[in-house]
């Protein structure tokens, strides 16, 4: 088989359609890993060059091989109580406030996106059962959305390696997981704390269900959008949360630039974002 090439204008093509399908954008420094990411593509599913491959994944009705791309193509970098700061925030500063607020006693609703392979949302499943005061008093439901369906089944298995559970501490290692041959399994009582489901934030069919949010936790994935994706999403997540509701971005990324819908809060944690109760 010739070798298969992947010429400027092939990358160009692909980069303004991989960004409208999901948001996400490759500069030209990322060149090498998508074009070995296409070029493995191409291979497994037998076309002949970028062009046949490119009509295919465009024209697929199933949108099977775009799925295959997208799972190839995300990055899923993760770990336990990474950001844990944020995690406070959550238990003394945004929780109280919430609870005060919610007169119905209607349950308390968190959606974490990206989930990429679990460990934000049982992170946040262990500080609340482990640091909630009031965990007892009330239902929590935390859903987690990734684009990446691969990474998804991974999250659902709840098996992780030793790198990624580091900064787990000692009690809840003893408490939430059990060591196996080569890893680490969280406990079923965890895992059936959190609800997994594909979701792309850039897909308006998809995220319409998603509503009536009191917590959205989205961090480290606006940072792989550009400011006309990241507006797109911090509008969706405006729909999706009750009045008075917080959203909590990584460390690194901003909603200055973006938007002006949200109220920024400066907690002692951390700041997060709120949106404004109705008449306020
Ligand atoms: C670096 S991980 C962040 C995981 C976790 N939130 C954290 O901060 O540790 C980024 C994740 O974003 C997901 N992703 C990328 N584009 C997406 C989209 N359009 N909709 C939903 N998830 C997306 C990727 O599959 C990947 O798992």
């Amino acid at each position: 088989m010739a070798k298969i090439i992947i010429s400027e204008d092939d990358f160009q093509k692909f980069q303004e359609y991989f960004y409208r399908k999901t948001g996400i954008q490759f500069e030209e420094s990322k060149r090498y890993f998508v074009d070995k990411r296409l070029v493995e593509r191409i291979e497994a599913t037998a076309s002949e060059n970028f062009r046949g491959y490119f009509t295919m994944l465009r024209f697929q009705a199933s949108g099977a091989e775009l799925q295959a791309l997208v799972n190839l193509m995300t990055i899923n970098e993760t770990y336990f109580f990474r950001e844990e700061y944020q995690f406070a925030c959550l238990v003394n500063s945004i929780l109280p406030e919430i609870v005060a607020r919610k007169k119905d006693k209607s349950p308390i609703r968190i959606w974490v996106i990206p989930s990429s392979s679990g460990e934000e949302p049982y992170s946040i499943a262990m500080c609340l059962l482990e640091r909630w005061a009031d965990i007892n008093k009330w239902d929590v439901e935390i859903i987690s959305s990734d684009i990446d369906t691969k990474i998804l089944a991974q999250a659902r298995a709840g098996l992780y390696s030793a790198r990624s559970v580091k900064h787990v501490p000692k009690s809840y290692m003893q408490k939430y997981f059990r060591q196996t041959a080569h890893d680490y399994q969280l406990s079923e009582e965890l895992r059936s704390a959190v609800e997994f489901t594909r979701v792309n934030l850039m897909e308006s069919a998809d995220v319409r269900q998603y509503r009536n949010f009191d917590v959205i936790f989205c961090r480290n994935l606006l940072i792989y959008f550009d400011d006309v994706s990241r507006k797109q999403a911090v509008e969706t997540f405006y729909d999706a949360l009750h009045p008075g509701g917080f959203i909590c971005l990584g460390h690194s990324e901003s909603m200055s630039r973006i938007s002006s819908l949200y109220k920024i809060r400066k907690f002692p944690e951390a700041i997060v974002y709120q949106k404004p109760l109705e008449g306020r």
